[in-house]
């Protein structure tokens, strides 16, 4: 079954007629940093579904898959129950809502850590039902030797150092890393076996801004931030944390919008137009055709 978005010009709600665009590749986002330098800084959201991916895509060269959908879209406690056939149909939704951005899966926790072969294993069930660009997988150092194997193997990987949510329960919450000297060693360190390892970018999340500055210059990939600084290479949000659909959102966000309040506004107008019967009216209705 093919899943990449297809021109499809019935009036399907589900298929809207896209511009034509072409769809970015990883080795063109690499590319945006050249010698330490990005001048176009690179826009990534998460994408959950299809028709959220059709709405963003325009505006953002990556949109990302995020295992964040286990709090987003399923109200878990955190991403380690996220297994990989909920990101396997999320991501080929978005896959298919998308034409113009590269689309990046996340690695659900426990699927790649155990050892290369089988990180490859879900690695390519991602990338052969989805029809994503590539996988982005948490850990630095320890992760390293893994994503040299993938890369070799043609799946390109998106590293993600710093404040790492599925590691949630050996760091005791999700509090801003890199405070003490040795930790944004560690950090730094992390950034630079990806790096070297091949990544074609690394996320850098919840971090001290000085070490966010530290890693960008230090590595020759591109350092995408969330909670780490605006002289990243890139910045990456939740949407739906920008978008004002939780009361809750960590200090780094910026909210751009009050969906919640639009969501539960329009809600309520049509709860107060049933209880009254002035829903549906006559435009909403079929009345028999007049012979
Ligand atoms: O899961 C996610 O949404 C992420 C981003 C916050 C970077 O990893």
């Amino acid at each position: 079954m093919s899943t990449t978005f297809q021109l499809d010009t019935s009036t399907s709600r589900a298929n809207p007629t896209p511009a034509p665009m072409k769809r970015l590749t990883v080795p063109e986002v690499r590319q945006r940093k050249v010698d330490g330098t990005t001048q176009m800084p690179i826009v990534m959201l998460t994408a959950y579904t299809a028709r959220q991916a059709q709405l963003l895509d325009a505006h953002c060269d990556l949109l990302l898959v995020g295992d964040s959908l286990g709090q987003v879209i399923y109200g878990l406690a955190s991403s380690v129950p996220v297994t990989l056939d909920m990101m396997i149909a999320h991501g080929a939704a978005v896959v298919r809502g998308s034409y113009h951005a590269a689309v990046i899966v996340d690695m659900p926790f426990g699927t790649y850590e155990a050892s290369p072969e089988i990180a490859f294993a879900s690695a390519a069930r991602i990338m052969k039902e989805t029809g994503c660009a590539g996988v982005k997988l948490e850990g630095g150092e320890a992760m390293a030797a893994t994503v040299a194997f993938l890369i070799r193997r043609g799946i390109p990987v998106m590293g993600h150092v710093g404040l790492t949510p599925q590691a949630v329960n050996v760091l005791g919450g999700y509090n801003a890393r890199g405070r003490s000297d040795a930790e944004a060693e560690t950090i730094l360190a992390d950034a630079r076996a990806l790096d070297t390892a091949g990544a074609f970018a690394v996320v850098i999340e919840g971090v001290v801004e000085p070490i966010a500055i530290a890693i960008t210059q230090a590595i020759a990939c591109p350092a995408i931030g969330i909670g780490a600084s605006a002289q990243c290479d890139g910045q990456v949000l939740v949407t739906d944390d920008m978008l004002g659909m939780f009361d809750r959102v960590p200090r780094f966000v910026k909210v751009y919008e009050n969906i919640a309040e639009t969501i539960g506004s329009a809600a309520a107008r049509y709860a107060q137009d049933v209880r009254q019967r002035t829903f549906p009216g006559i435009e909403q209705t079929y009345q028999p055709r007049k012979i």
